[in-house]
C-alpha cells in the first residue's frame, strides 16, 4: 500500500506514529515561515505542517510549488496540534512532513471543490467527476450505497432471489416511449431497452422462483423533471401465492428496514387510503401528508374524484353516479347568488390555510398569479378571511353576505385568523390546481420539513384511465394489472368504473414505488388487451409469448418496484434525485461529460442499414 492510514483515520493515539497519507490537496496555507496544506481523501481531511527549522528548505519549497488537487503521497510524523480544530475529526493532530511524491499534479480545477462550490451546475456537471469529490455529492453516493446493501439484506432474509433480466429486449406500444437499439445482424430490426423488467418477472413466478428481486436499470423516453431519468433504477420484485395484503405487509417492512437501519428512524404503520379519497381530500393521487390542509367542497356536482384523469381530461362512465367511495355527495353551499364563475363550475374547492388570515394584499395576489400560471391554469382566487375578531371578509363579498360566508367557514373548520383559499371550474383542473396550491401554502407555512417522513399507501387505483385525444382506454398502472375480481364483470361494460389491485407507496407527497396484483391467466389478459384496443392478432405479436406462458401453469402473483433514485433522494432530503447518480443526465437528457447523444459514423449507420435525414 502507498499509505500506512487514510486522510480520516489519525487521532491523537497515533501521534509520535510515522505514517504515509496519500490524497488530494484541497488547501493551502502559507504563513511564511510555515505552511499548511490540507489534505483530502475520500475519507477525510489530515493538516500537514511544513515549518521552517522543523523541514529542509528543497521540502518547503516543493510544498510551495503545489496546487490545489495535486495528488501526493507524503509521509512524516503525527503530531499533537497548538490550535485544534473540534470541527474535523482529525483536528487534535497534523502530520509534521519529512518526504512529499507528487503522483500526479493537477490542473487548477474549473470550480471549488468545497461542500459551498462556486461551480454552477452545467460546469459541475461537465466535470462531474470532479464534482464527485466533494463530501456533499459523495456522501449522497455513500447513502445510495448503504440503501442497496441494507435492500438486499432484508430481501435476501425474506428468500428473494436476485435474477438478473435482459436489457436488449422488445419494443412495446404501451407505457412510455422506448429507447431503442437497432441490430446489425438483423438489419431494419430493434430491440428496445426496457421500462421495467415486468413481463420477465412474471415469467420468473412462472418458472416457480416464488420471490425475486433486482436492483435494475430502467430506460425512459419521457419528458425530464427533477425526479425523472432517462436512465434510474428500480427495486423490482414480484412473489407468488400472495394476497395485495401479503405485498403491503412485506414492503412496509422493506421501508421500515431502512428507515431503521439507513437513517434510525423507527417507522410507524404506514396510512392507507384509497385513490378516490385521495383525489378527494388532495386532488392528488400522491398527497403530501406531512401536512393536513384537506380539500373542502363548497359545491360538487361531479361526486366522481375517483375517475382517471389523462392529460387534465375526466374520463366519461356510463355507471350511475359515477362514484362509489365514501364521502361524496352532491352539495352547494354557494349557488344562486349571481356569482356566475361558482354557478358555472362542476366544483368549487377550498383549503383552509390555519393563521393566514393577516395575509396582506400583495401576499394575496402573488397567491393568484401562483394559481394563474399557465403551468397551473386556474382563472382565478377566491379568498375568505376569518378575522380574529370573528367577521369575515372575502373577495366576492358582492355576492355572498356575511352569513354565507359562515357557512363556507363552518365547513371548512375554520377559525379566527384563518384564510379560506378557494378554486372553481371544471373538476379535473380545478382539484390539481388546488393541489399546487396546498403544496405552495404547506411550503410557504413550513409545513414540508425535509426531515420529517410522512408514509401512504394509495389503494383501488382505477385499472384504466381515458385518452380523449387517442380515443381509446389506457392502462393506469400497465396492461397486466389484474381488475378487482368484483369489477371483472364490469371490464366491457363500464371501463372507467373498474379498479384495479394496484398500489402506490408515497412519502412526503413523492410517489417511491408502485405496484400491483397481475391477471395470471390468458382468458382475462386477452380481454384486458381487447379493453385497451389490440386486436387479437396485436395482443398475440406483442405479448403471446407472456399469454403463452399463463397457460403453462402461471401461479398467481403480484409485484411491486421502487423507485431506488427517488428513495435515495428522499432519505438525503433532496429535491433532486440527479444529486443521488454517479453520473447523471441533464433535463435535455444529454450527458455533457462525455458528450451523448452523438452522431455515429457513416460506417456504422452503414452497417445498421440506418439511413438518417436530417
Ligand atoms: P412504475 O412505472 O410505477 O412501475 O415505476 C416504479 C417506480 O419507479 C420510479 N420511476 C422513476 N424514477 C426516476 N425516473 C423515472 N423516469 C421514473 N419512472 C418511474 C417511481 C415509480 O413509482 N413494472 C412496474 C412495477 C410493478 O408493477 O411491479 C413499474 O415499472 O418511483
Amino acid at each position: 500500500m502507498l499509505r500506512s492510514h487514510t486522510c480520516g483515520e489519525l487521532r491523537i493515539t497515533h501521534v509520535d506514529q510515522t505514517v504515509r497519507l496519500c490524497g488530494w490537496v484541497q488547501k493551502i496555507r502559507d504563513k511564511g515561515h510555515m505552511l499548511w496544506i490540507d489534505l483530502r481523501d475520500r475519507y477525510g481531511v489530515t493538516q500537514l505542517i511544513f515549518e521552517e527549522g522543523f523541514v529542509d528548505a528543497g521540502l518547503l519549497a516543493l510544498a510551495r510549488s503545489l496546487g490545489r488537487e495535486f495528488v501526493l503521497k507524503t509521509e512524516g510524523k503525527v503530531v499533537e496540534r497548538v490550535a485544534k480544530n473540534d470541527k474535523m475529526p482529525t483536528g487534535d493532530v497534523e502530520i509534521r512532513v519529512t518526504s512529499v511524491e507528487i503522483l500526479n499534479p493537477a490542473k487548477l480545477p474549473p470550480f471549488l471543490i468545497e461542500d459551498d462550490t462556486d461551480g454552477g451546475d452545467d460546469l459541475r456537471m461537465k466535470y462531474r467527476y470532479l464534482d464527485l469529490r466533494r463530501n456533499v455529492v459523495r456522501k449522497n453516493l455513500e447513502l445510495r450505497h448503504r440503501m442497496a446493501q441494507q435492500t438486499r439484506a432484508y430481501l435476501d432474509g425474506q428468500g428473494f432471489i436476485e435474477v438478473e433480466t435482459p436489457v436488449l429486449i422488445k419494443s412495446t406500444p404501451e407505457g412510455a416511449r422506448d429507447f431503442v437499439v437497432p441490430s446489425r445482424m438483423n438489419p431494419g430490426e430493434f430491440y428496445a431497452l426496457p421500462q421495467s423488467p415486468q413481463t420477465f418477472k412474471q415469467l420468473l413466478m412462472v418458472s416457480g422462483f416464488d420471490r425475486y428481486f433486482q436492483i435494475v436499470k430502467c430506460f425512459r423516453d419521457e419528458d425530464l423533471r427533477a425526479d425523472r431519468q432517462p436512465e434510474f433504477t428500480q427495486i423490482d420484485c414480484e412473489m407468488s401465492f400472495i394476497t395485495q395484503e401479503d405485498i403491503l405487509q412485506m414492503f412496509e417492512g422493506l421501508v421500515r428496514h431502512l428507515f431503521r437501519q439507513v437513517k434510525g428512524i423507527e417507522l410507524g404503520p404506514v396510512p392507507r387510503m384509497t385513490y378516490a379519497d385521495a383525489m378527494r381530500q388532495y386532488g392528488n393521487d400522491k398527497p403530501d401528508t406531512r401536512f393536513e390542509m384537506r380539500f373542502v367542497a363548497l359545491k360538487d356536482l361531479t361526486a366522481s374524484a375517483d375517475r382517471p384523469v389523462r392529460e387534465g381530461i375526466a374520463s366519461p362512465s356510463l355507471r350511475e353516479g359515477g362514484d362509489t367511495s365514501a364521502g361524496a355527495g352532491e352539495v352547494d353551499l354557494v349557488g344562486g347568488k349571481g356569482f356566475g364563475v361558482f354557478d358555472e363550475a362542476s366544483l368549487v374547492v377550498g383549503i383552509c390555510a390555519k393563521g393566514c388570515a393577516d395575509y396582506t394584499r400583495k401576499q394575496v395576489d402573488e397567491l393568484t398569479d401562483f394559481v394563474r400560471r399557465p403551468q397551473i391554469g386556474a382563472k382565478g382566487l377566491v379568498y375568505v378571511r376569518c378575522n380574529p375578531d370573528g367577521t369575515l371578509k372575502s373577495s366576492v363579498d358582492k355576492f355572498y353576505s356575511e352569513a354565507d360566508l359562515r357557512k363556507w367557514a363552518a365547513a371548512m373548520g375554520a377559525q379566527p385568523g384563518d384564510l379560506l383559499l378557494i378554486l372553481a371550474g371544471e373538476a379535473g383542473k380545478t382539484r390539481k390546481a388546488l393541489s399546487e396550491l396546498r403544496l405552495e401554502m404547506g411550503e410557504r407555512l413550513g409545513l414540508r420539513d425535509k426531515n420529517v417522513y410522512a408514509t401512504l399507501w394509495v389503494l383501488d387505483f382505477p385499472l384504466l384511465e381515458y385518452g380523449e385525444a387517442e380515443q381509446r382506454w389506457f392502462a393506469m398502472h400497465h396492461p397486466f394489472t389484474s381488475p378487482k375480481p368484483e369489477d371483472i364483470s364490469l371490464l366491457e361494460l363500464d371501463p372507467g368504473a373498474v379498479r384495479a389491485n394496484a398500489y402506490d407507496i408515497v412519502i412526503n407527497g413523492v410517489e417511491v414505488g408502485g405496484g400491483s396484483i397481475r391477471i395470471y391467466r390468458r382468458d382475462l389478459q386477452e380481454t384486458m388487451f381487447s379493453v385497451l384496443g389490440f386486436t387479437p392478432e396485436e395482443a398475440q405479436r406483442q405479448f403471446g409469448f407472456l399469454m403463452e406462458a399463463f397457460e403453462f401453469g402461471a401461479p398467481p402473483h403480484g409485484g411491486i418496484a421502487f423507485g431506488f433514485d427517488r428513495l435515495c433522494s428522499l432519505f438525503g432530503g433532496a429535491d433532486s434525485i440527479r444529486d443521488f447518480i454517479a453520473f447523471p443526465k441533464n433535463n435535455s437528457g444529454r450527458d455533457v461529460m462525455i458528450d451523448t447523444p452523438s452522431e455515429i459514423s457513416g460506417a456504422q449507420l452503414e452497417e445498421l442499414k440506418i439511413s438518417v435525414r436530417k
